[in-house]
């Protein structure tokens, strides 16, 4: 495994659209929460150790840039003490835009992060009011050039779109702001209602309105192209990149290789034999329990037999623009795609394309996703 991720599930408010385990959190609460994650990695590396040097580290969350610079550099110098870390490592850290300040950023750097991706969801403060954020457009712009400023020189931005009541023109001008801040990496969400938040109770009420599929199409279409003419790759569903800028840390997740997780709510991958998938469960004083006597926190979610690797392996590939290599396919499998799934290929032809010998969606079939990618489950 040479990956690695901590999860942080605080925020300093919590988003009416977001379902991701975080809750609000207090600065007592962020410190014992890394005292914690620093005793769960001793722990770990006790139990079981693990030998190859780190390619990638992702602090995620939750908001991780709730952490001052200095508890994030005390949580890094511990990985470095118990890890191998590689020379070129990509050390990323997820910021809300409104809750950074200069000195912190620089204090980040310093630390040994070298990536940051910023949720900054929309440059439109209409829209950033209805989505509940704490900070303005001129916030999120004013953070992208202190980040600059503090020496990031591999920056990645949240967009979200889809959102009620937006239009064609006015995501177009968010994503002109956007591309003027020069980013290396987009991300590009459509707002999904996820059940239990806030805004699925508001749209149930009839109090927001939804985006309808016709629209939805056109952005993701104009996305796509205007993304395309500014120099970017679009790599993955959501993710666009400018040369040489891939997310490696989720590059390990789309080729199902294998990821440590720590943190409470965490979720590991092992990548022996058919697969295996651990996870902390989401429980705070379950976790400062078990840690305090010692103990390791994950557990076992699921262990994957041959047929259950096939599926997530061609679930995952096909989010991506490198797709499903059919030699890679059949060396794990004994046979190629096309001859696991024929129904699903029959079906989809017109969707799938082979390119250097990969299966890929196209870019109808990336939009269609969730309702093509049912054929192969
Ligand atoms: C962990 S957050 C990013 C860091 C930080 N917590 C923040 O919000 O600024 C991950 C990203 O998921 C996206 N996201 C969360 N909930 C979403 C939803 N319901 N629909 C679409 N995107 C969502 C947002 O774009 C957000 O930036
Ligand atoms: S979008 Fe980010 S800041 Fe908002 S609740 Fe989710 S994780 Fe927290």
């Amino acid at each position: 495994m040479s990956s690695l991720y901590l999860h942080i599930p605080f925020c300093f408010k919590k988003c009416p659209y977001c379902d991701f385990f975080s809750r609000v959190g207090s600065p007592e609460q962020l410190e014992e929460y890394v005292e914690l994650l620093n005793l769960d990695i001793r722990i770990l590396q006790q139990k079981f150790p693990h030998n190859s040097p780190l390619e990638t580290i992702f602090f995620g969350g939750g908001t991780p840039s709730l952490l001052s610079a200095e508890q994030i550099g005390s949580l890094l110098n511990n990985v470095k003490g118990t890890f191998d870390i590689a020379d070129n490592a990509e050390i990323t850290l997820e910021a809300n835009p409104g809750t950074v300040s200069l000195g912190q950023l620089k204090g980040y750097r310093q630390a040994g992060v070298n990536r940051l991706s910023l949720g900054i969801q929309s440059l439109n403060d209409k829209h950033l009011q209805l989505l509940g954020r704490i900070h303005t457009a001129d916030q999120a712009q004013d953070c992208v050039l202190a980040a600059r400023a503090a020496g990031f020189n591999n920056l990645s931005l949240d967009l979200m779109f889809a959102l009620p009541d937006q239009d064609l023109s006015s995501l177009e001008e968010d994503l002109s702001l956007l591309l003027e801040l020069r980013p290396e990496h987009i991300s590009l969400y459509g707002l999904s209602f996820e059940e239990g938040t806030e805004f699925s109770v508001r749209r149930q009420r009839g109090e927001l309105t939804t985006c309808g599929e016709s629209l939805y199409a056109d952005q993701y279409r104009l996305l796509h192209e205007r993304m395309n003419v500014a120099g970017f790759e679009h790599y993955e569903i959501s993710n666009f990149a400018r040369p040489g800028y891939r997310c490696r840390h989720n590059q390990v997740y789309w080729r199902r290789q294998g990821c440590l997780a720590l943190g409470c709510g965490a979720h590991s991958f092992v990548a022996d034999g058919w697969g295996e998938r651990w996870h902390v469960p989401p429980d705070m004083s379950a976790y400062r329990q078990k840690l305090q006597n010692g103990q390791v926190v994950c557990e076992l979610l699921e262990s994957f037999d041959r047929q259950g690797a096939m599926t997530e392996i061609v679930y995952l590939a096909l989010r991506t623009a490198d797709g499903l290599s059919r030699k890679r396919f059949r060396r794990q499998f004994g046979s190629f795609p096309e001859e696991l799934f024929p129904d699903a290929f029959r079906h989809q032809a017109e969707r799938l394309k082979l390119v250097d010998d990969s299966w890929r969606y196209d870019l109808q079939g990336w939009l269609l996703y969730d309702h093509l990618i049912s054929a192969f489950l």
